[in-house]
C-alpha cells in the first residue's frame, strides 16, 4: 500500500467532499451550480492535508480518514495520486510550473488520440509538467479508468497528475485550459434544434462550472458539435471570464483545405499557407483560397480553374467530414485530435512571420461588418503567449462577402435557437432546411 498526500485546494468547494451527497442532491435533480450553493460545506481546517492512498491490489485510490475526518480526495488516478517536487531533481528542477488542462468527452475516441499527444510533451514543450484532468459522463466512468490506466502505463515524465470525475465543478477546478470534446451524436430522426438544446444545456452547465472553478484565464477550446454555438453558450454562461478566450475548433477545417490545395497544386501541404476558414464549423463554411498562398503566391495565381476553387474545392472542405463518416462509419478522431493540438500550439508560439491561423472566436470588434456576438473562424495571430490578436486586413471579395453572409446568418439562427441558454429570452427555432448541417451531416 504506497500513500500519498495531496494540498487541499486554496478554493474548498463543499461538492468536492462527498460522493454520497452528490448522488442524494442528483437524484432531486439540482444543477451543479445549485449544489454548489445548497450543501454545507464538510469541515476543514487551513492548510489541512488530503491524504489518498494507492491499493496495490485494486489499483483505484480511496478516500482515507484523517484527524476522525473522512478526508475528501481529488479522484486522482492510481500512480498520479503520488507527490513529488519537482525542485528537488536535477532532470526536473528547470521545468516550468505545472498546467492543468480539462479534457470532456475523454474516454472518446478523439480523446484517445488526444490525451498522449498532450502528456508527451508535443503540446506545450518538453519542459511544461502538466496535470490531466479527465471528465466523464457516469456510464463512461470505466472507460475514463481504462484511459488512466493506458496514461500511467505510458510513463510520460511530463504527466504528473490525471485525475478522472464526473462532475465539472470538480474537474475544471484551478484549470488554464478546458478542451471541451464531450458532446451527445445526433441520434437517427433527431431534429437538429434538438441536437443545439441537448448539447447546448452541457455547455451551459460546463460554462457555469468554468466560470466558477476555473483559473480566471482558462483558455477553452470548444470541439464538440455544433461547435460555433456551444463556444458561444459556454461563454454566456462564463460572464468571469474574458469573452475572448474562448474558441470553436475550425482547425480541422483549415487543415482539410490547404491538403485539398496542395493536392490540386501539386505540392508538399506545407507550401500552403494563409488558409482562413470563415463562419461555421459546418457545411457553410467558407474556406478563403481568395488569400490563401501556395509557396507565397497567391492560390489563384498558382491554380488557375476558379470554377474548381470555387465548387469543387470548396465542397469538398464543407463535405470532408461527411466523406470520412461515409467511409469509416464514425466522425474523425485522430485528424481532429490532431487538429486541436495545432490550434492550441498556434495560441502557445508565435505565429510565423506574414502567415496566420483560423479559430472559431467571439466576434465583437471585428473589422469585417460580421454581426457581433457570434463565434466565428476568423484569422487570427499569436504572440505565443495563449493569446491571440484578429488579423485585419484581410481582403474579401463579393464571393466571399456572400458566402460568409450565409453562415453568418446560419449562426444568427442557431443562436436564437438557444437564447434560453445565453440569458437571451425565449429561443425561437427556425433553422433552414439545407444548409443547417454540421460536416459529418451530410
Ligand atoms: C468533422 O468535421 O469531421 C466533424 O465535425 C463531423 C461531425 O459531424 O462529427
Amino acid at each position: 500500500m504506497a500513500m500519498a498526500e495531496l494540498s487541499t485546494p486554496k478554493t474548498t468547494s463543499p461538492f468536492l467532499h462527498s460522493s454520497s451527497r452528490l448522488r442524494l442532491s442528483s437524484k432531486l435533480h439540482l444543477s451543479n451550480h445549485f449544489r454548489h450553493l445548497l450543501l454545507p460545506p464538510l469541515p476543514t481546517t487551513p492548510n489541512s492535508r488530503i491524504s489518498c492512498s494507492v491499493s496495490q491490489n485494486s489499483q483505484a485510490p480511496v478516500a482515507v480518514q484523517e484527524n476522525g475526518l473522512v478526508k475528501t480526495k481529488k479522484e486522482c488516478y492510481g500512480v498520479f495520486c503520488l507527490t513529488y517536487d519537482l525542485k528537488a531533481e536535477e532532470e526536473t528542477k528547470s521545468w516550468k510550473k505545472l498546467i492543468r488542462i480539462a479534457v470532456s468527452g475523454a474516454a472518446g475516441m478523439i480523446s484517445n488520440h488526444l490525451l498522449f499527444k498532450l502528456a508527451s510533451g508535443e503540446v506545450f514543450g518538453p519542459d511544461q509538467p502538466i496535470a490531466l484532468k479527465l471528465l466523464g459522463s457516469e456510464r463512461s466512468r470505466q472507460a475514463l479508468e481504462g484511459v488512466a490506466m493506458e496514461l500511467e502505463d505510458s510513463l510520460f515524465p511530463l504527466l504528473r497528475e490525471v485525475d478522472i470525475g464526473t462532475d465539472a465543478y470538480e474537474v475544471f477546478q484551478d484549470v488554464e485550459w478546458a478542451l471541451l470534446i464531450g458532446a451527445k451524436p445526433r441520434g437517427p430522426g433527431m431534429e437538429r434544434a434538438a441536437l443545439l438544446d441537448i448539447n447546448g444545456q452541457i455547455f451551459a452547465e460546463q460554462g457555469k462550472a468554468l466560470n466558477a472553478v476555473a483559473s480566471p484565464n482558462v483558455k477553452v477550446l470548444v470541439v464538440g458539435n455544433p461547435c460555433n454555438t456551444n463556444a458561444l453558450i459556454c461563454l454566456k454562461n462564463a460572464p468571469n471570464i474574458p469573452a475572448k478566450n474562448f474558441h470553436a475548433l475550425t482547425r480541422l477545417d483549415e487543415n482539410r483545405a490547404k491538403c485539398q490545395l496542395a493536392l490540386k497544386a501539386g505540392v508538399f501541404y506545407d507550401k500552403v499557407s494563409n488558409m482562413t476558414i470563415w463562419g461555421n464549423h459546418s457545411t457553410t463554411q467558407v474556406p478563403d483560397f481568395l488569400n490563401a498562398r501556395i509557396n507565397g503566391v497567391p492560390v489563384k495565381e498558382v491554380i488557375t480553374d476558379h470554377k474548381w476553387l470555387e465548387e469543387g474545392f470548396t465542397e469538398s472542405v464543407q463535405k470532408r467530414g461527411g466523406l470520412l463518416i461515409q467511409k469509416w462509419g464514425r466522425s474523425s478522431a485522430a485528424s481532429t485530435a490532431v487538429s486541436i493540438v495545432d490550434a492550441i500550439k498556434s495560441l502557445v508560439t508565435p505565429t510565423p512571420e506574414g502567415d496566420w491561423f483560423s479559430t472559431g472566436v467571439y466576434t465583437n470588434g471585428n473589422p469585417y461588418g460580421i454581426a457581433e456576438d457570434l463565434v466565428f473562424s476568423m484569422p487570427c495571430r499569436s504572440k505565443g503567449d495563449g493569446d491571440y490578436e484578429l488579423v485585419k486586413d484581410v481582403e474579401i471579395d463579393d464571393y466571399l462577402r456572400n458566402r460568409i453572409a450565409k453562415s453568418e446568418a446560419e449562426l444568427l439562427a442557431e443562436k436564437k435557437c438557444v437564447a434560453h441558454l445565453t440569458g437571451e429570452g425565449i429561443a425561437y427555432c427556425d433553422l433552414g432546411p439545407v444548409d443547417t448541417m454540421l460536416p459529418g451531416e451530410v
